[in-house]
């Protein structure tokens, strides 16, 4: 393949790749594998593996590659969550979410009373305070095994003497140049003076491969202290932001425990507050353990009418509850995530009939559809999920001047204000208002399944609010209809949130009969491009063997393993 003479200077990458195979067979592998939105990323992560590296130690190689190959969302100015499960012991999750500023408060989007969407989602008041190299670093200093260095200096040569552009990557950067037309540092790193790159040509970022150099040298100092943390104080005074040096430097990456649950009899562990994902996952699947999916036929109009009834209420629950942790003490996680509660949600669902969902109550905030994901299992079997995001497709859209690479735009996963509703129902419940050092609510939902104490299944998947639903049905997929990971990953996708109140489903994903039914039984359906980008390991402990899905909505992902 052409990239494997680009990177050619980074040892050993030539034998790691897995071709995808036509048809649905999944890529198989026994020492280990790493499946990212990358294949160059994926490459990188499994040369570790290769070396002795453990799950962690590539996860941090992977995810510092793909900042520079996949800027949509791979990043060091976003943040994220990993859920590791150890091949002994207990598992743990890192929490590397960003944070309001000091200066934040609820009202902070607001231009003379009045709610500013663009202010929120589009400017230097959109960016929180970055956490993932704080995340990366306290993951690997807990659990890695290989030096810290050698985990960046992958993504140093990559960023330093650059890689050929996809020709999906080539689209991708044409298409976000308008936007970052007010930001000259943007323009400058991701064109030629304003001209879009091709495919095909070579793409070098030298001020990020400085910043990596800065990262791989001091750790965690030399992004949130010095130069680069200088940077972006200068970026954030000069614009309206209000990220301090103080900021960064009182950012902290967070250990926390997993949610844990079980699924006819797999155990099942995922993110924790300040993500929703965990809770909304595990909910979900409590609700439609007590249905007989199997027999009702995988994409039948039955089964997407249950699934969409108990995605509506877990919904509903995300948006009355959960927030970070460190600030709501009082979220009733346990209760969410009970048999007994999945019992009185299962009453309450008419198997012939669609709910509706009140508009009265709560909201929530919008998130957009780009994030990335990782899915990492090595020797040993120890486990890595891993979703981190800039939050919208190349985040704020702004690089930091000098330092190379961009900020996030997460602050928009905040409410928008206080007690506010807009006729798009933006209501300013309290739980995940913004304040100082708070974090946002998220719906990155990695997940790990176990069967009997042995690794079974790894899944995650960007997709802002449809990841939570992407996610479970990559485990509904394996678990009750039998597909293997490629075909889990494959198969088509149906999203509900509560509110906007309609299922909608990937085109072509199923039947005209089967949305015929679904309309019958008093559900809204639409009809909606790619849901997602999930990546998916199975083990076959069996055979032992690792068994990968990769999606092939998006370009450019890719499996490594052997
Ligand atoms: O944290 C969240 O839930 C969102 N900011 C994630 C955004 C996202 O997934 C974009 N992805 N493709």
């Amino acid at each position: 393949m052409i990239r494997r003479a680009v990177l050619a200077s980074i040892a050993a990458l030539a034998i790691a790749s897995l071709t995808l195979e036509a048809g649905s067979a999944p890529q198989r592998a026994r020492l280990g594998m790493v499946i990212t939105q990358s294949d160059i990323a994926s490459d990188i992560g499994f040369t570790v593996i290769q070396a002795g590296g453990n799950a962690i130690d590539a996860a941090v190689a992977s995810a510092f590659a793909l900042a520079v190959t996949h800027p949509t969302a791979g990043n060091v100015g976003g943040g994220g969550f990993i859920v590791y499960r150890p091949a002994s012991g207990e598992p743990v999750s890192y929490d590397f979410r960003e944070t309001a500023p000091t200066r934040s408060s609820p009202e902070m989007w607001l231009t003379n009373g009045k709610y500013d969407a663009e202010k929120h989602h589009n400017s230097h008041l959109a960016v929180g305070v970055p956490g993932t190299v704080a995340g990366l670093h306290l993951a690997w200093k807990e659990q890695g095994s290989k030096p810290w260095k050698d985990l960046v200096q992958p993504a140093i040569v990559l960023a330093r003497d650059g890689f050929e552009l996809s020709h999906g990557l080539a689209r991708s950067l044409a298409g976000v140049l308008p936007q970052m037309k007010k930001y000259p540092a943007s323009v400058a790193q991701f064109s030629k003076n304003g001209v879009p790159y091709e495919a095909g040509e070579i793409f070098k970022q030298p001020d990020l491969a400085r910043t990596l150099q800065r990262i791989a040298d001091q750790g965690p100092a030399g992004f949130y202290e010095g130069e680069v943390a200088a940077a972006i104080e200068k970026e954030m005074k000069a614009n309206g932001g209000l990220i301090t040096m103080a900021d960064l430097k009182a950012y902290q990456a967070k250990k926390r425990g997993v949610v844990k649950g079980t699924y006819r009899g797999y155990d099942v562990i995922g993110m924790p507050p300040p993500s929703s994902g965990g809770m909304a996952v595990m909910q979900i699947l409590n609700v439609l353990e007590g249905f007989d999916l199997k027999a009702n036929g995988y994409g039948s109009a039955k089964n997407i009418h249950l699934a969409a009834e108990a995605m509506r209420r877990a919904f509903a629950d995300r948006a009355r509850y959960i927030a970070d942790p460190d600030f709501e003490k009082d979220i009733p996680l346990a209760m969410l995530i009970s048999k007994d509660y999945a019992e009185k949600q299962r009453k309450s669902i008419n198997q012939d009939k669609a709910s509706k969902s009140s508009t009265s109550t709560f909201e929530f905030t919008s998130e957009s559809p780009e994030t990335t994901h990782l899915s990492i299992v090595d020797a040993k079997r120890n486990a890595v999920s891993l979703t981190y995001t800039l939050e919208a497709g190349y985040g704020s859209k702004i690089v930091v001047p000098g330092a190379g690479f961009l900020l996030n735009n997460e602050m928009g996963d905040f409410n928008a204000a206080p007690g506010l509703t807009d006729e798009r129902g933006l209501i300013g419940t309290t739980p995940n208002l913004a304040r100082p050092g708070k974090r946002m609510l998220s719906s990155m939902s990695p997940t790990i399944i176990s069967k009997d104490g042995q690794l079974f299944m790894v899944t995650g998947t960007p997709g802002g609010r449809t990841i939570i639903n992407t996610v479970l049905t990559t485990i509904l997929n394996v678990i009750d209809y039998g597909m293997n990971a490629q075909e889990a990953v494959d198969a088509g996708r149906m999203h509900h949130q509560w509110l906007p109140d309609r299922i909608s489903v990937e085109r072509f994903g199923f039947s005209a009969d089967t949305l015929k039914m679904l309309r019958a039984m008093g559900h809204e359906v639409t009809e909606a491009g790619g849901q997602g980008a999930a990546q998916v390991i199975v083990f076959n402990q069996k055979d032992n063997m690792l068994e990968g899905g990769v999606d092939r909505r998006p370009p450019d992902g890719g499996a490594a393993g052997k």
